[in-house]
């Protein structure tokens, strides 16, 4: 409702600016309407952030891998901007001992009704000169923030293994805070974990292992909740670059050391781009294949997936896409979970201007394409679907979990309105004023109407461009303005793709593996014909090993098209993958298409019930509507 009322007040000033006449009017008549963030509203946080916000949080924690817990204290520094009586943080099954204020008072707090998608407000009595709200706690060894991994999990099989996910409303599940991306704290960090064993987050960190297993940590730049980040385990550390480097089990770090040769070179591309890279240094951190996501752009040190380590540096452009975020997402934040395409299409559209920098503007166009088809699809599966609004670029994502908005719409029609955009002014303006965007905007939260007002007063009206922007961010589905993707690399692929029918061999299909990418070979397995069948599918096997190929994005690809087509000699291969693969971006469609069949979902219920144990949370709560498991 708010929101309706806030956006018909700006077109009512734009409309009212409009007939002034003259430019200057304009833009000083709009000020006094423009789009402010405060007006934001976080569904997702019971905080109360407009009266009183924590500004540096000290966390003081130990680290138990045999109760799966973390026990100690949250210490928020608070700024009470209306002299609040109470401070409202955000928590998630969390265990709250005592509650001190200022080193020295203990005092009341209460804790709500717990939801299952946003946990409870956690209200805590301050007065008015409070300067600091200690709480004690202990996390639950259910925690959805974390995962605690047992040795056989991890890639040594030696040492346990601990690793957060905050994003996008689970930091709540592991620290006491308030828990929105609309406010940004500094933070520090004493942290305790079992000798042998090393701790890293989204901070300054160690690069050799301590004695006593204890561990400090500093994040001064100011970041929002989701970002803070931790993982525990027998790591090593190898510098990639002068300000680049990976942390990663001993025995994964020589495949990381040759994957990410490139990173150091990114860095520099991504700055000459759009402006300096401002968190000091960049690492990646290689976890264990549970994962449930392709990578975390946790600021300072990316959480990043195995799954790309292919051994032939072909899914590197996700080191890239994390890395933009240290732009678009870290530097610049969504306010809410409804503006995500913010975070989203802007770093995929700068992560395709990274490739396209480094590996050449073909590489760049595959990887587009790609995407495109990806949306394509996934937008026509939102419209039939029960929340057709979900193709809007803005969301309206109350009552539902934000996981819900991380489609390819946010992703890819985000990153083809901005590309729309670059097409229409030209890349030199647009890339101004991209970095006069990130510049203006640095360390602040943003919201849709904030980034569309901006929109309009640098770059539409200066170049007296019209563009249906309303149409993009505020209708379903994709405008017919949308620039047309093509990659010319793919016409070659789609040829053979033709060939595929019974009476050919795969062999008359005249390539080897090594003849092209993993991208166009992607692409041949999502073309192969209709009216192939699981015989043609074993000749292509023969010839090409996909079902083992080694590289998961073809992989996985390949056992979609296995699936529906019944090619069962997959089954054993498959069922390794999604054992040891925990990645929801994976799994989701395997089991997906699995479901569809009655045998199909059999097979899905037996390797499920092997593979559900190493899953995260994220990812078991997916598979289990899919597979309508009975978790108790
Ligand atoms: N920030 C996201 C991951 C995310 C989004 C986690 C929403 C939780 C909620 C990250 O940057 C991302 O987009 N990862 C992608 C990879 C990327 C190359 C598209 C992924 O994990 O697949
Ligand atoms: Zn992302």
């Amino acid at each position: 409702m708010f929101k309706n009322q806030y956006l018909s007040l700006f077109f009512v000033g734009m409309i009212l600016s409009a007939c002034s006449g003259a430019e200057e009017n304009l833009s000083d008549d709009l000020s006094g309407n423009e789009p402010q963030v405060e007006e934001a509203i976080d569904h997702h946080s019971y905080s109360n952030v407009r009266d009183v916000r924590t500004s540096h949080l000290h966390l003081n924690l130990n680290v138990d891998f045999d109760s799966k817990t973390i026990s100690g204290s949250a210490l928020h520094s608070i700024e009470n901007i209306t002299k609040s009586k109470t401070m409202v943080f955000d928590v998630y099954d969390l265990k709250i001992d005592k509650v001190i204020l200022d080193g020295q008072f203990e005092t009341t707090y209460s804790i709500g009704e717990k939801d299952e998608l946003h946990g409870a407000p956690l209200t805590v009595d301050i007065n008015e000169n409070t300067k600091n709200v200690e709480i004690f706690y202990s996390t639950d060894p259910s925690a959805q923030g974390l995962q605690w991994l047992n040795p056989q999990q991890t890639s040594g099989k030696e040492y346990p293994y601990l690793y957060s996910q905050g994003q996008a409303i689970l930091t709540r599940s592991w620290i006491p805070c308030q828990d929105t991306p609309g406010i940004r704290i500094t933070y520090s960090a004493d942290v305790k974990v079992p000798v042998d064993l090393m701790a890293v987050m989204s901070a300054d960190n160690p690069t050799e292992k301590s004695e006593d297993g204890r561990y400090s940590f500093k994040m001064d730049i100011p970041i929002p909740s989701y970002l803070i980040a931790l993982a525990v385990g027998d790591l090593e550390f190898e510098p990639l670059g002068e300000r680049t480097g990976v942390y990663t089990e001993p025995s994964m770090m020589d495949k990381c050391e040759y994957e990410f040769v490139d990173v150091e070179k990114m860095v520099n591309t991504a700055e000459k781009l759009y402006g300096e890279y401002k968190w000091g240094r960049y690492d990646l951190i290689v976890l264990p294949p549970s994962f449930p996501f392709g990578g975390m752009e946790n600021p300072k040190l990316t959480f990043a997936t195995p799954t790309i380590i292919s051994g032939d540096r072909s899914l590197v452009s996700l080191v890239a896409h994390e890395l933009a975020h240290s732009w678009s997402g870290n530097l610049v934040t969504n306010a809410t979970w409804d503006d995500f395409w913010l975070n989203e299409g802007f770093t995929v559209y700068f992560e395709n201007r990274i490739m396209e920098e480094i590996y050449g503007v073909e590489y760049a166009e595959m990887l587009m394409q790609i995407e495109f088809e990806g949306l394509e699809f996934e937008n026509e599966m939102i419209l039939k679907g029960d929340h057709p609004e979900d193709t809007k670029l803005k969301l309206d994502l109350e009552g539902r979990n934000p996981d819900d908005g991380m489609t390819a719409i946010a992703y890819v029609k985000g990153a083809l309105f901005l590309k729309t955009l670059e097409n229409t002014v030209g890349r030199v303006k647009f890339d101004e004023f991209l970095n006069k965007y990130f510049d203006d905007h640095k360390f602040q939260t943003i919201t849709t109407e904030i980034f569309l007002a901006y929109l309009d007063k640098n770059l539409l009206k200066p170049n007296k461009v019209e563009f249906n922007t309303n149409e993009w961010v505020y209708e379903e589905g994709i405008p017919n303005n949308c620039i047309h993707i093509h990659s010319d690399n793919f016409d070659k692929v789609d040829e053979k793709c033709q060939k595929i029918t019974s009476i050919y061999s795969a062999l008359e299909l005249d390539v080897k593996r090594e003849d092209w990418s993993t991208h166009e070979w992607i692409h041949f397995i999502r073309h192969i014909p209709a009216e192939a069948d699981a015989d043609d599918l074993a000749m292509l096997d023969k010839e090409f090993h996909f079902s083992n190929w080694g590289n998961s994005e073809i992989m996985a690809e390949w056992y979609l098209v296995a699936i529906e087509k019944n090619y069962d000699k997959i089954e054993p291969y498959m069922e390794d993958f999604l054992i040891h693969v925990g990645r929801r971006k994976f799994l989701e469609p395997i089991y997906g298409e699995l479901a569809k069949t009655k045998q199909g979902m059999e097979l899905a219920k037996e390797i499920y019930a092997k593979a559900r144990p190493n899953y995260h949370s994220i990812s078991y709560m997916t598979i289990d509507e899919i597979l309508e498991w009975d978790s108790i």
